[in-house]
């Protein structure tokens, strides 16, 4: 007779498990690598951090960043600047003389994540049939009163230019775009370098500047702040790209952390629980009035 009560028993367990269960599992977002601290709207993990950043840094102890031409070790990031500093281990410096590297970025990069105007890339020992010698002379500019004749003296690695010739071959001092149109076998240089902090270095010689390359990045404006605010990490569904905010009580949300109230989070999570739990306690009623007149 009394076979209501265990139906009512088994629809309570299920209502609880669906209740009780954190029905998703979110990703956990590293946020440092070797020594580098990886906020949005960078990510290591996918579905961390901004969508159009998605795969664009690679932690193998040391954090790199990945474009077309390879993986540059990221030397630091500044957040307030919104700059990374970037280094091609394969790229000639003072010190170094090493084989040509194209440096090579995807569309989005070049559009998100570009060098920074500050940032000048040194073609040397260019034949005297470069383009940047000629038809695209305008390319190369003077760089705070610097000449080639400086680099090729005054850098260890650079001197075999001039030993093997008579006089300095010639260079060019130019921007990212002139690179980035035209690869190093058009412009007929055998060598380039590259140094960031340009700005800084008029009267500082060539063996104190800084080699590298900086790069600046725009933050996509999606809401972040509000997420970050609430205490959680801004994140993306990685299907549809749309923004997450991943927060510790491991309910995504579209935009911010809720407090924690069970009615706030099923909130959050885009439907109301309240009636499921009023249908639950009419159960459990139902359940005691069915046990004692049944
Ligand atoms: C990450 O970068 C390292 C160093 O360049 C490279 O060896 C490795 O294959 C990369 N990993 C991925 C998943 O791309
Ligand atoms: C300098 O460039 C010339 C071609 O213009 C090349 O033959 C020579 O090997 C280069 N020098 C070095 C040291 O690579
Ligand atoms: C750069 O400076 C040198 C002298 O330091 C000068 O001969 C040359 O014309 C200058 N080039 C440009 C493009 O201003
Ligand atoms: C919650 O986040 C994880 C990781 O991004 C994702 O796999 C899952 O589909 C998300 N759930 C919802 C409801 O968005």
């Amino acid at each position: 007779m009394n076979f209501w009560l265990p139906a009512f028993i088994i629809f309570e367990l299920l209502i609880s498990t669906l209740h009780l269960h954190p029905v998703f599992s979110l990703p956990a977002c590293r946020n440092l690598c070797g020594g580098i601290a990886i906020n949005y709207p960078f990510g290591l993990d996918d579905g961390c951090g901004a969508p159009p950043y998605r795969k664009m840094l690679n932690c193998t102890g040391d954090l790199f960043f990945q474009t077309p031409s390879g993986n540059y070790k990221v030397r630091s990031i500044d957040y307030d600047k919104k700059n990374m500093v970037m280094y091609d281990p394969a790229m000639s410096t003072c010190t170094m003389l090493q084989p040509h590297h194209d440096l090579v970025m995807s569309a989005i990069q070049s559009v998100l994540i570009p060098p920074s105007p500050d940032t000048v890339f040194v073609l040397l020992n260019c034949s005297i049939d470069s383009p940047v010698l000629n038809h695209y002379r305008s390319l190369c500019f003077n760089f705070s009163g610097h000449s080639c004749d400086e680099l090729y003296n005054a850098c260890p690695s650079f001197k075999i230019f001039h030993l093997l010739s008579t006089g300095y071959p010639p260079c060019c001092f130019t921007g990212y775009d002139t690179v980035k149109y035209m690869s190093m076998n058009i412009l007929d240089c055998s060598h380039y370098t590259s140094l960031y902090n340009a700005d800084d270095l008029s009267g500082v010689g060539p063996l104190d500047w800084s080699y590298g390359i900086k790069l600046s990045y725009t933050v996509p404006n999606t809401g972040c702040d509000r997420c970050a605010q609430s205490g959680g990490t801004c994140g993306f569904d990685t299907e549809t790209e749309g923004m997450l905010c991943l927060c510790s009580s491991s309910i995504n949300s579209t935009r911010e952390c809720a407090g924690g109230s069970v009615i706030s989070r099923s909130r959050s999570r885009g439907h109301n629980r309240t009636p499921l739990t009023l249908f639950q306690a009419f159960g459990f009623i139902l359940g005691a009035f069915l046990n004692l007149f049944l």
